[in-house]
This record gives C-alpha cells, structure tokens and sequence, in this order.
C-alpha cells in the first residue's frame, strides 16, 4: 500500500466582487446583519466573463497542474466535485479532460456538497493507495450565483454563497508516515432536505412540472436552507469528524499546525477553534472575501494558505466539511 500527498494545489475566482452593500440594494439585507451572521463581507459572483463551473475548475487545475510539475497527461484519474454541474448530465469530470486535452482517463462526479471535496480527496487518496492510479486531478468548483433567489425571499440563502473554483493534484508517496493519513466520510440522509435544492429533479419535481404550475411563487428550484438547525448540526459534526480523524492518528487538537475548516460561517469556524483551543494562527478562514463556496472552499483556502507561507513541512493539517445531505468528513495530513 502508497501514501498520497498533495503535490500541486491552484485557485480561481471570478474578478467580480459583489459587495454586502451591493447586495442590499437587490434586497431587504445589510451589511451590519451579514457580517454579524455570517462573517462575509464580500464574495466573488460571475459576471459577463461567462465562466461556468467547469471553466473556473479548469483554470485552477491549470495552476495546480504547474505548480506540481508534472505534464497534464501524467494525470491518470479526473475527479470533480460540485453541486452546479454545467449540465444536468454529463458531469463537469469529462469537460475538464476535453479542455485540458488529456489522454482519454476516467472522470468521476462528486455530489456531496459543502463535502464534495473532502469526498474527492478521500477517493483519490483510497485509488493511489492501492496502486491503481499514481496522479489524480481532484477539483472542487461552483457556480452558484446564476441559480440563487437574489430578493428579499431568498435573502437567507443567497448573502452566503459564492462562486470560485480550487484544484489539488494527489500523487503517489512511499513513505507511509506522510501525506495523508486518514480520511473520514459521514452522512444522515434523514435531513436531506434541510439542505436542499429540490427542482429540477427526477423524483419529485421535473422540469415538465414547473412549466405545467408556471408560479410565479415557486421557490422548489432555488437552495432551500433551514439554517438554525443545519448551523447546530455542522457544529456538532464538524468536532466530532476532528477528534475522530486525530484519534485515529494519536493526535490531540494542540498537535493540529493548521485546520482548514469548510468556509460554512465564520461563526462555525470561530466555535471549533475555541472547543479545541486553537490559535488564530492554527485556523484559516477566508469566507470573508468569498462566501461560502461549497465545494470549492477548502481548495480555495488550502490554497491560499499554502500561498501565504502558513503551510510547511512536516504539519499536521486538518481539512473538515459539514453540508447538505447531510454529509460530513475530516482528512489528516502530514504534510511532505
Ligand atoms: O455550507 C453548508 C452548511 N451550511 C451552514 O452550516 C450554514 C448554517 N446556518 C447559518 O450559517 C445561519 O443559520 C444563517 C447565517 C444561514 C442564518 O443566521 P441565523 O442567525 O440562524 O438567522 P435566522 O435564519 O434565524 O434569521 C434571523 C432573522 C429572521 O428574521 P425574524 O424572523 O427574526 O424577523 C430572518 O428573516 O434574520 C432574518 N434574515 C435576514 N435579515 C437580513 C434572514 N436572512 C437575512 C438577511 N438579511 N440576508
């Protein structure tokens, strides 16, 4: 059995900043309420550049691909996850093998959400353990702006999410003691639809519905969010997928050197560092100036640690995510 260590890491937003003051001029919103709820204060929203999922993903890939300097077609294995595919089908996995012309490897989807690349990175490390694959592209990206109820309805849902894409390239390690250690998956199904975006869907409600209703109060095909009770559980998950992923590895919170928490709010953020006992300089938090970003807000903020020098040898570093589904999971790091 390998090892997988991230030898490449890449981001993308969109240059568009859309303000907290922008923002309530589209909406009954402010800034003093979004900040204090929230913590954001601005996020990046696509804007005439058309960018789409899968073209945000591809340009960070693009980075991640340099810094980790190796040739696109040493890929072996595409894996993305999002939950504003381009297309309802095929995924965006397949459009980033097209548009980065690599050989004819497999792509696979990720639709887990707020967890979609903790999911990606557990998958990713599980193929190269094993020896199947050796480089594998795992990205997370998401376009959310051109799909959220931007009135005073949405209000709720719409001041938190942001678009933005980040890549990592996983590749073999030999030595066992490095790169990831662990990885820890989780979901409750029984609260679905606390989170959710339930049209168009197969199951419960087709496009052939919305047209037939033709509402003009039909809300079924934008995020619904039943934020209190998704805020108590993501506290409660996001400890216990910590402790779980040091436990497995003879660790304590002290011996965490930087945790990379799911940008969800601030103030989840800030509860976790303060049960743990963790300094400021032992968590990152960006949400700040990007929202919460889904899939692509662990790979973003990896990466802009890493950038900022707060990434070094020999850290142990914690990735944690907490979202729709729900899903959860936690991946340990030492890092090479
Ligand atoms: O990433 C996946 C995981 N996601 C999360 O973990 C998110 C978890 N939940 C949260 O972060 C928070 O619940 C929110 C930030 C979504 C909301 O904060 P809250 O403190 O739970 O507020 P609330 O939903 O209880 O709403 C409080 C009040 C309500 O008004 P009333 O009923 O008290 O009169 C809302 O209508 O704030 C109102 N409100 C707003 N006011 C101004 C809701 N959205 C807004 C808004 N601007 N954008």
């Amino acid at each position: 059995m390998y090892n997988s260590k991230i030898i490449g890491l890449g981001h993308f937003v969109p240059e568009n900043v859309v303000t907290n003051e922008e923002l309530s001029k589209l909406m009954d919103t402010n800034d003093a309420w979004i900040q204090e709820r929230t913590g954001i204060k601005e996020r990046r929203w696509v804007k005439d550049s058309g960018d789409t999922t899968s073209s945000m993903g591809v340009k960070a890939a693009k980075v991640a691909i340099e810094r980790a300097g190796i040739d696109k077609d040493d890929i072996d294995f595409i894996i993305f996850a999002t939950l504003s595919p381009d297309m309802y089908f095929p995924g965006p996995g397949v459009q980033v093998q097209e548009a980065l012309n690599i050989k004819t490897v497999g792509a696979l989807d990720i639709r887990n959400q707020c967890s979609g690349f903790v999911y990606a990175i557990s998958v990713a490390d599980n193929f190269i353990k094993t020896g199947m694959y050796k480089n594998i592209l795992v990205i997370g990206s998401e376009l959310h702006s051109h799909g959220l109820d931007k009135t005073t309805r949405g209000r709720g849902v719409s001041v938190i999410f942001g678009d933005g894409a980040g890549a990592a390239i996983l590749s073999r390690e030999e030595d066992n003691t490095k790169g990831i250690l662990s990885t820890h998956l989780h979901s409750q199904g029984e609260h679905a639809e606390e989170l959710v975006l339930v049209a168009p869907g197969m199951g419960k409600r087709w496009v052939n519905d919305i047209l037939a209703d033709n509402d003009p109060n039909d809300e079924s095909y934008f995020p619904h969010m039943n934020g209190q009770f998704v805020f108590k559980n993501a506290v409660v998950r996001f400890s216990e997928v910590i402790m779980e992923g040091l436990q497995k590895n003879n660790l304590k919170p002290e011996n965490i050197d930087m945790l990379i928490p799911h940008q969800a709010n601030l103030r989840i953020s800030q509860f976790i560092q303060k049960k743990f006992q963790l300094s400021d300089d032992q968590v990152f938090n960006n949400i700040q100036k990007y929202g919460n970003t889904t899939a692509a807000s662990i790979p973003i903020a990896l990466t802009e640690a890493w950038e900022q020098g707060k990434i070094k040898s020999g850290d142990t570093v914690v990735l944690a995510a907490f979202g729709s589904g729900f899903t959860w999971g936690s991946v340990i790091i030492k890092w090479q």
